[in-house]
């Protein structure tokens, strides 16, 4: 079976979607076939793939309701992945999903027909923990956690962790934490080191807190609006070998 990664954290702007992204670009550039899953709303990853999400007339939505169209709705991008894309419609699948039978397992019946498909599918994750979130985690057998090196950086996480503890006891005992990604790192500020420690601190050693940091730079925005993966943007700044390496290193432990 192909390897599904979901990127999760309950938090916003910690680098899900950039995360999600340059993975599945380095990646590619590896040789890998990847798919990228847009679970938020918001489109975000849909849109830094280069589609507007607003424009589109199929997405994720239209899939959850109906898996036969799981086809049809799958986009190409042009640095190499697969897309299922989403946005602002996926909103109203929260509330439908709740009266659905197997309200948990919509994304799963979604993506196990394409599973074999692809070396590995990305989920971006929305910042919450409803039922989307519960869907990605019932698909997955793979997390990363990424978590900015900032202040009130372990805001929320045991919420995060409780309900994988939940969906590994009940819904899917394949679901593994592959370890977590410090993210948005800025080495002029002292705090940042502190964070990294308080980081290391709450989960290591039982979970992998990753020697990749990724550091942060304006030029990631600066991606992100120019609708481009920064491992092709901004190549040479830090934050793209951390990305490099990560996926080396889930090669490297056969997590793809
Ligand atoms: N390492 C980084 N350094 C600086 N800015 C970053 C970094 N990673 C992401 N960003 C920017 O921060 C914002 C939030 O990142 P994003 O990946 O969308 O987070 P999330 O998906 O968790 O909400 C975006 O504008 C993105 O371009
Ligand atoms: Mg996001």
């Amino acid at each position: 079976m192909g390897q599904v990664l979901v990127i999760a954290n309950q938090k916003g702007g910690v680098g899900k979607t950039t995360t999600a992204l340059n993975l599945g670009a380095v990646l590619t550039e590896l040789g890998k076939d990847i798919l990228l899953v847009d679970l938020d709303p918001q489109g975000g990853l849909t849109f830094h793939c280069g589609h507007e999400p607003d424009e589109l007339k199929l997405t994720i939505y239209n899939a959850l309701q109906n898996e036969d169209m799981t086809n049809e709705i799958i986009l190409e991008t042009n640095f190499g992945p697969d897309l299922i894309p989403a946005n602002v419609d996926l909103a109203v699948s929260e509330m439908e999903l709740m009266n659905t039978v197997a309200r948990e397992r919509r994304l799963t019946a979604i993506l196990n027909p394409i599973r074999n498909n692809y070396d590995l599918i990305i989920i971006d994750g929305q910042p919450s923990l409803g039922l989307l979130t519960l869907n990605a985690m019932t698909a997955a057998n793979q997390v990363i956690i990424p978590i900015s090196c900032e202040y009130l950086a372990l805001r929320g996480v045991d919420g995060l962790m409780k309900m994988i503890k939940k969906v590994q006891g009940q819904l899917n005992s394949n679901l593994k934490v592959n370890g977590v990604l410090p993210t948005m790192f800025d080495r002029r500020t002292n705090h940042t080191e502190w964070a990294l420690k308080q980081i290391r601190d709450r989960f290591e050693p039982k979970i992998k807190v990753y020697n990749h940091i990724i550091y942060r730079s304006i030029r990631f925005a600066e991606a992100a609006e120019a609708q481009e993966p920064i491992i092709h943007y901004a190549k040479n700044i830090p934050g793209a070998d951390g990305y490099r390496n990560l996926a080396r290193e889930l090669i490297k432990n056969n997590e793809i």
